[in-house]
């Protein structure tokens, strides 16, 4: 659904059959299949998601070039972070875990000295996705999960922490790069081999989990960045 703006009055299926990125998308949310005719809002009502908070993160994730702009100041941060929270968890328990065991199948599947060093690069990339994870469920949540309770008081003070979403700006890396570089391993330099299908599905899920990422990554940009640089100049 490129450069589509999704309305609440647009029907939930609608979404998922003009774009496949939404089933990823959904279930952040709590919203399964089995969504029937009723709309966005309908749905968003029923399952007690604010329908303003998830049109803004369904435009966000789905399209380039929105700006959420104005609306960013009524985001709840405690929203954004439990949506960003669950995506990891889906990355962590749903998507690597596939992964990998594809490549074990691909081991399984093709007898070629190669397979070795697929795998070795394959485990590296995943170490890497899991300490860039790991840095901010660890390090960069909390600490706004923290700003955000203090916030809540009268007089909010965050002068023991030694932390600013500056930081987290600065070190978020791309970690779908690396992953290009997996893909082009497959595509351009695995010699043919008797793979035949399991290759296929291996670059369909890869090349699924660097869109997943990208846009991903332009939430935490461009939603939650500005969010938490708000919330700081409140408190300081
Ligand atoms: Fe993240």
């Amino acid at each position: 659904m490129k450069d589509i703006i999704i309305s609440g009055r647009m029907k939930m299926a609608d979404i998922i059959s003009h774009d496949k990125r939404a089933l990823v998308l959904l279930p952040r949310f709590g919203i399964e299949m089995g969504v029937g005719d009723k709309s966005v809002k309908d749905i968003c009502n029923q399952k007690e998601i604010d329908t303003d908070f998830f049109l803004l993160m369904v435009n966000v994730f789905l399209n380039a070039n929105y700006f959420p702009d104005r609306k960013l100041k009524s985001v709840d941060v405690d929203m954004l972070l439990l949506y960003l929270e669950n995506s990891h968890k889906y990355y962590l328990e749903e998507k690597i875990p596939y992964l990998e065991s594809l490549i074990e199948e691909f081991k399984k599947t093709v007898d070629h000295p190669a397979t070795e060093q697929l795998d070795k690069f394959f485990k590296q990339y995943i170490i890497e996705v899991k300490d860039h994870l790991a840095y901010e469920d660890h390090t960069a949540f909390p600490y706004v999960a923290a700003l955000s309770e203090q916030i809540k008081k009268n007089n909010p003070d965050i002068s023991a922490v030694d932390y600013h979403i500056g930081v987290f700006e600065e070190r978020h890396d791309n970690i779908e790069e690396k992953l290009s570089d997996l893909k082009s391993l497959l595509i351009k330099y695995f010699p043919p081999s008797n793979d035949r299908y399991i290759r296929i599905r291996i670059l369909n899920e890869l090349m699924d989990f660097e869109e997943d990422l990208i846009n991903h990554a332009r939430i935490e940009d461009k939603v939650l960045i500005p969010i938490v640089e708000h919330l700081e100049q409140k408190v300081n």
